[in-house]
């Protein structure tokens, strides 16, 4: 799909298969809708007064051939009270409307949704209808083999359309690029067990580095990992047949002299819990839990796509968490890339095995943030449920603005307290800490496990086993925290 912006537009003169406009509660007009009513001699109000539609959200009605009007058919989208209009309701909108052409013959649409946000709300809105319009065409059938059967949605061209000179294309572009970054994220989050391993994401990031010029790519084999004393990740990695990698992508888009900022995600290709085996119910769910590694992935697709002016550090912590003869066991001890011993009181606390490596090895790029994002507890799904990720930092000031960013994508995190009395749980009778810190505050002392390795740069951890997936029916990454991430980087290239 081909997502663009126009400026000084107008509805009844607009080319293409269908033309969008919003209806206000109480059929109140949008100001292109009132173009339409004016070129087509009231035909739209003739329309409104039998009072099937009403401009209620999640309501739309197809017209055909209006006289006066260039495109075919006329899509009314219902937008709810003018005066609750916000950027949401916008982006619900461009769901409804987006979701009622899945089924047509149309290629083309312009759409004048996005116009009526306000001056202040235009960038976001026309982001988030971009984002909305991908998400609702996104489909995973790769492992499908009837592929001919499969709807073929006809929709080619999704042009957003403004009134006057406002610039929007640059949104229009970033929506387009952060949606593409979503795709990837899902597209590898979705694929199973036995094809998304570390090596298929190696290969994934490598493919993506040969594709760009300010791109670098390089992974780190177990072998290197050795000789780098990670023994914390590779008690992880040694459990399977599959080698572990720690994959390291570095977009440059700033002067080379600017610190970077560093993204850390976690890759378990799949968690099976190891020795401390999870029980069988929903375990294939399990293979999204690579998910911040992919959500990592996404986003530095997007921060090309988009050139932003800054330097930015992706590493992907990706390893197979397997029961084997080789696996850890409960009471190992391992020893850290920073020197800190661990004692292993449950191999299904993994995740922070690998991260903790991964966060250590990253303090050589003397980092102004960094961000890990990781499925790491279902304590965190307990305390927050499936709308939003945990937030975690040792730094108010960069919390705050991963909060606001989320708060801006539709994307949103709550930040968790952490402290002493919390890290007093991971304590350990025979290493310097425990993996673990008991069932009490599951997401938290997670943190504080990572919060020990992080000492030297400002730090925000995303819990995401609540966000990054759906369960039940319509099982499936939902690309999420890529829309946040990208947004807190759009800001911070501002
Ligand atoms: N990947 C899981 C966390 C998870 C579980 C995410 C379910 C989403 C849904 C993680 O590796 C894990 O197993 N965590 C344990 C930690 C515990 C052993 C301290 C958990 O949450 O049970
Ligand atoms: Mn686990
Ligand atoms: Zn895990």
């Amino acid at each position: 799909m081909i997502y663009q912006f126009q400026a000084n537009a107008h509805a009844a003169q607009a080319e293409a298969d269908c033309v969008v406009v919003g209806v206000y509660k109480a059929n109140e007009l949008s100001h292109a809708a009132a173009q339409l009513d004016t070129a087509s001699s009231g035909m739209i109000t003739q329309h409104l007064d039998l009072g099937d539609f009403g401009g209620d959200k999640n309501r739309f009605s197809i017209l055909y051939q209006l006289p006066g009007v260039a495109a075919k058919r006329v899509l009314l989208v219902g937008l709810g009270e003018r005066d609750k209009l916000t950027v949401d309701s916008l982006t619900q909108a461009s769901y409804c409307a987006a979701n009622s052409l899945k089924t047509t013959k149309v290629k083309q649409v312009i759409s004048f949704l996005t116009d009526e946000a306000s001056q202040a709300l235009a960038n976001n809105a026309v982001r988030q209808s971009v984002i909305a319009v991908a998400d609702t065409f996104y489909s995973f059938n790769e492992f499908k083999s009837n592929k001919d059967e499969l709807p073929a949605p006809s929709l080619e061209q999704w042009t957003l359309a403004h009134r006057g000179k406002t610039q929007l294309a640059l949104a229009t572009q970033q929506g387009a690029a952060i949606a593409e970054g979503m795709k990837l994220c899902r597209d590898l989050a979705n694929s199973p067990g036995n094809t998304c391993t570390p090596t298929y994401l190696a290969k994934t990031a490598l493919t993506l580095g040969h594709s760009q010029a300010n791109l670098e790519v390089s992974v780190l084999e177990e072998d290197h990992m050795a000789e780098l004393g990670m023994g914390s990740f590779l008690s992880v990695s040694k459990g399977s047949e599959e080698p572990g990698k720690m994959i390291i992508l570095h977009y440059k888009g700033g002067p080379a002299e600017a610190a970077p900022v560093v993204l850390v995600g976690k890759g378990i290709t799949f968690d099976t819990g190891g020795i401390s085996l999870k029980p069988g119910a929903a375990m294939d769910e399990m293979k999204f839990d690579m998910t911040g590694a992919a959500s990592v992935l996404g986003t530095l697709s997007a921060c090309v796509a988009m050139q932003l002016p800054l330097n930015v550090i992706g590493v992907l912590a990706a390893a197979e968490n397997m029961p084997s003869g080789n696996a850890s066991k409960p009471g190992d001890i391992v020893t850290s890339m920073a020197g800190k011993t661990i004692e292993i009181l449950n191999t299904d606390a993994e995740g922070r095995l690998v991260l903790c490596d991964a966060l250590t090895y990253v303090e050589r790029y003397q980092p102004s943030a960094v961000i890990d994002i990781a499925t790491l507890t279902g304590a965190c799904i307990t305390a927050l449920g499936h709308h939003i990720s945990g937030l975690l930092s040792n730094n108010d000031a960069l919390a705050d603005e991963v909060l606001a960013a989320g708060k801006q994508a539709n994307d949103e995190a709550w930040r968790l307290p952490m402290g002493e009395k919390y890290q007093d749980q991971l304590k350990s009778n025979f290493a310097d800490m425990a993996n673990i810190g008991g069932p009490p505050a599951g997401t938290i002392t997670a943190a504080c496990f990572l919060a020990r390795f992080t000492e030297s740069y400002p730090w925000v951890h995303l819990d995401i086993a609540g966000t990054a997936w759906k369960s039940g029916a319509a099982k499936g990454s939902t690309g999420r925290p890529v829309p946040l991430l990208c947004q807190w980087l759009i800001n911070r290239a501002q």
